[in-house]
């Protein structure tokens, strides 16, 4: 097995329709642990969605773009509530599997769930002031270029679209840092299928790039990607 080529032909258990609904549950509440852990979003926060919703000087609104379970939608709603800004975070996934997780978790009075997809937001008409994703690019088949066009249609402001970079470092450490919090879930099998599902930045550049769009590509923290747009809404 090798993680020099991306293997976009593995299914994560979690997007079987028939999968165990307790596991999968039970993944999407976890995921709340793990992205803390290794998701990068504290640093994201701080150094790009912070400075520029508060540059905003009024209330603004959020969107989380395949939110699955709520967890960055939570802690996005409760970070900006700290640090005194009047924001709105809502989550969207199309899955009523995850919008049932996501809908059950006691959340912030700022947070906000829809079971909708990309594509139905941006038929609704109502920009966003800057649109984020957590580990939705490597889920995508042949859907990325609409659901990266659809999240430059949803912002008039920023893109910020998070997920793994994919190496053997990264996917050595999680199979080993997984195994106290995977009994019961999807956790290990999914995380290193999505490990070798993801892209590297050079490889993710060129599929934005391919999309029409225009993307910034960095590292902003181990082991991750960000891609970072401008939004045309
Ligand atoms: C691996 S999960 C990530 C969930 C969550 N963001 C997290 O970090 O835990 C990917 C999510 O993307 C959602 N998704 C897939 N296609 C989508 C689309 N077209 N629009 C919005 N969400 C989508 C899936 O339903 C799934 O819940």
């Amino acid at each position: 097995m090798s993680l020099r080529t991306r293997d976009a032909t593995l299914v994560e258990l979690m997007d079987d329709p028939h999968c165990d609904p307790r596991r999968l549950a039970a993944t999407l509440r976890r995921f709340d642990l793990v992205n803390r852990l290794v998701a990068g979003w504290g640093t994201v926060y701080r150094t790009r969605l912070r400075p520029h919703l508060a540059s905003l000087g009024r209330p603004a609104r959020v969107l989380d773009l395949g939110s699955g379970g709520g967890d960055l939608v939570r802690r996005l709603a409760a970070a900006t509530a700290r640090d005194g800004l009047d924001v709105d975070v809502v989550g969207a996934d199309p899955d009523p599997r995850a919008h049932a997780v996501a809908t059950a978790t006691p959340s912030p009075g700022n947070a906000r769930f829809l079971c909708t997809d990309a594509a139905s937001l941006v038929g609704r008409g109502e920009p966003f002031d800057a649109v984020v994703s957590n580990h939705v690019l490597h889920h995508l088949d042949d859907a990325l270029p609409a659901v990266v066009d659809a999240s430059l249609a949803l912002s008039q402001g920023v893109v910020l679209h998070g997920d793994i970079a994919r190496g053997s470092l990264a996917y050595g450490l999680y199979a080993v840092g997984i195994t106290p919090l995977a009994p019961g879930t999807f956790l290990r099998t999914d995380g290193l299928r999505s490990i070798r599902r993801s892209f590297t930045p050079a490889e993710l550049r060129t599929a934005l790039a391919a999309t029409g769009g225009s993307w910034q590509v960095s590292t902003p923290a181990p082991f991750r990607v960000l891609a970072e747009g401008r939004g045309r809404a």
